[in-house]
């Protein structure tokens, strides 16, 4: 290959987003982003118990079959788990896979052994391979790196009739979502994003509810510059002070422009979905229907 060839070879999004979350510095710029975004309390995992979860019909004291795909350090399935146990007196049983060595060493789960049993695989989600089907699936902000819409045909069928699959995301056209066009634009393909989900379900002709909420936050004058490059160096995978200064400008005017003044600092909004699928309706999914236009209304 001429060095001029392999100068055009462009990256890999969803590869470098695995290879950051598989490193100790994509852990700790993820956790910094959580913290910036959601506080130590995850203002979205608060959400999603209150406007979701909460409101299952689930059996009181019964055992339900979890599985939480790419969950990360699990610190937001342990605090989801503890909710259900909590409010619905339920036990578990969890299939957590995560391709990241670090995250899955990062996963300590003491604090609800008590009332879940936890499996824990170190793997792709598409290479791996079970024989159950579960009561509830989990997919929180894990979408990105999928292969295509045939892992997510593969996520359709873990559902048993009575099970539902949740997942969280951004919305597409959030302030994130911009932030991530700007940033992305030197890879060669592009994240794997809710709105091709729902493009996929619409296919597919699988029913789906959906929840948007906002998560809003303020940072002060004096924590801007940190909070601002928290989101930074995570949406860049830890790259941002490398990137040209035609496109930094570019992100500082996109910042200023999403962002309102608040008393001493700048307040932020984010978008967030959340689709629920049911069992029954995932497993009635057929082949996917001829692709919709590009320009259809999703929402
Ligand atoms: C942004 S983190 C979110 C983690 C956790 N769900 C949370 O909300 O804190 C995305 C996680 O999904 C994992 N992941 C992404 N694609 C995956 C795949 N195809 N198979 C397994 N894990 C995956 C990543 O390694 C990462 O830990």
């Amino acid at each position: 290959m001429t060095p001029s060839a392999a100068s055009t070879i462009m990256p890999s999004i969803k590869d470098a987003y695995k290879d950051f979350l598989n490193s100790e510095c994509g852990m700790k710029s993820y956790n910094r982003f959580k913290c910036t975004l959601y506080g130590p309390g995850d203002s979205l995992v608060e959400c999603l118990d209150a406007e979701v979860l909460g409101k299952m019909p689930f059996a009181v004291g019964s055992k339900l079959n979890i599985c939480d795909v790419g969950g990360g350090d699990g610190v937001r399935i342990r605090r989801i788990l503890r909710y259900l146990h909590d409010r619905f007196n339920l036990r578990f049983s969890l299939d957590f896979v995560e391709q990241s060595s670090a995250q899955i060493r990062a996963f300590e789960c003491r604090d609800i052994c008590g009332f879940t049993e936890v499996k824990k695989h170190e793997t792709l989600f598409e290479k791996w391979w079970t024989g159950s089907t579960y009561d509830l699936v989990f997919l929180i902000h894990s979408i990105f790196a999928f292969d295509d819409s045939d892992s997510f045909d593969k996520v359709l069928k873990l559902a048993n009739s009575n099970g539902t699959i949740v997942v969280v995301s951004n919305a597409e056209d959030s302030f994130l979502g911009g932030l991530k066009l700007i940033l992305d634009a030197e890879y060669s393909d592009r994240r794997f994003e809710i709105s091709d989900v729902v493009r996929n379900l619409i296919g597919r002709g699988v029913h789906f509810d959906e929840t948007r909420f906002q998560t809003r936050w303020t940072l002060q004058a004096n924590d801007l510059q940190a909070g601002i490059s928290s989101i930074l160096d995570w949406l860049s995978l830890g790259r941002y002070q490398d990137l040209p200064s035609g496109v930094k400008q570019t992100v500082r005017r996109y910042i200023e422009a999403k962002s309102s003044p608040a008393s001493d600092g700048l307040s932020f909004s984010e978008e967030e979905v959340v689709l629920v699928i049911t069992g029954k309706d995932s497993q009635s999914a057929g082949a996917p229907n001829p692709p919709i236009s590009s320009g259809a209304e999703l929402r």
